[in-house]
């Protein structure tokens, strides 16, 4: 085992816990859990150990999962509660349960983009488990992205001034679903009404890792409020630039019966979209989530001194912060 890995964050590359392996397979994120057959039915220490090790890796893999749709619908329930997707497809008789079924004649839509799940609900999803039932020859990964990573990962000034400010976040890109019929425009209307705008904070806290997350997304996040056009737009690209940084990302590429669960508190991620005409076909649930809690104003007097030399040229560094500590003398 290379210590350096096991340093690098301070906790250990495997644990093992109520006879569940979880091995990071990322730096910033992501883990493979193993000894655990969903199928059968979990002791709580085990779901436990679960629930931790997707609060310490923010996205969790689970392989070789022969489950049923019915099943995967009771996993997610141990989470907590189901929601439905407004726009997400689904069968009537399980609205909870999402197929994602594309192929020549339906390719996928609107999860090409960096995204943390349903962020114009007010409250939304602490998570999210997808398991893959049938995966293209090549392609089709997802990449996953650690938000508190990304928000480390900010020059302390910008940490600073971001802290305390909210984002309106918008169902827009659901309005490409909607033509211009009398009716298609009676149905967006009737969805607006039931999800108008919502404000969040541009930096959460996570309920229970306490560690902060840059909560903006280039999906759902239309503007800064009380900013104007030109400011709002131009503070959401760079932040939303954190996400493309290749250090805080892990990308995961599929094998059918893989099971994902990713915390929407701290990651997001992007389906990518490069295997059209091959088929893909995917069984998604999202777990409720509660109010999300922000940051306060940062106080210009109490800011610790920056730990961290940031170059001039951050550019040579792909625009991440070298985790290079300044000495002492
Ligand atoms: C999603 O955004 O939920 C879809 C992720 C994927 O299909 O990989």
């Amino acid at each position: 085992m290379n210590k350096c890995a096991e340093a690098r964050q301070g906790r250990p590359v495997t644990v093992e816990h109520a006879g569940v392996t979880v091995t990071r397979v990322g730096v910033n994120l992501g883990a493979e859990v193993s000894g655990v057959d969903l199928r059968q039915p979990l002791s709580d220490k085990a779901f436990r150990a679960i629930e931790d090790a997707l609060v310490d890796n923010g996205v969790i893999i689970f392989r070789d999962q022969y489950i049923t749709s019915d099943s995967l619908m009771d996993f997610g329930r141990r989470f907590g509660e189901l929601t439905v997707h407004p726009f997400a497809p689904h069968e009537e008789k399980a609205p909870e349960l999402i197929k994602f079924r594309n192929d020549e004649n339906n390719p996928p839509f609107g999860t090409d983009v960096f995204h943390s799940d349903e962020t114009f609900r007010a409250e939304p999803p602490m998570a999210t488990v997808l398991c893959a039932k049938e995966v293209p020859a090549l392609g089709g990964d997802t990449i996953y992205v650690s938000m508190s990573a990304a928000f480390d990962g900010l020059s302390d000034r910008m940490q600073r001034f971001i802290s305390g400010l909210e984002a309106v976040h918008d169902l827009k890109p659901f309005r490409a679903l909607f033509g211009n019929s009398e009716e298609d425009r009676k149905n967006l209307q009737h969805f607006e009404r039931l999800y108008p705008s919502q404000v969040h904070p541009v930096v959460r806290i996570h309920p229970v890792s306490g560690r902060k997350v840059l909560f903006v997304n280039p999906q759902f996040t239309i503007s800064i409020k009380d900013m104007d056009e030109r400011e709002s737009r131009s503070l959401l690209d760079t932040l939303f630039h954190q996400a493309l940084i290749p250090e805080y990302q892990f990308r995961h590429h599929w094998a059918p019966h893989t099971i994902a669960i990713w915390d929407n508190r701290s990651t997001q991620h992007y389906a990518v979209n490069d295997y059209y005409p091959q088929r893909r076909f995917m069984e998604r649930v999202t777990i409720r989530g509660g109010p999300v809690a922000g940051v306060e104003p940062a106080d210009p007097v109490s800011v610790r001194k920056a730990k961290y030399l940031v170059p001039a040229h951050a550019d040579r560094h792909g625009g991440h912060k070298p985790q290079r500590h300044v000495s002492g003398n």
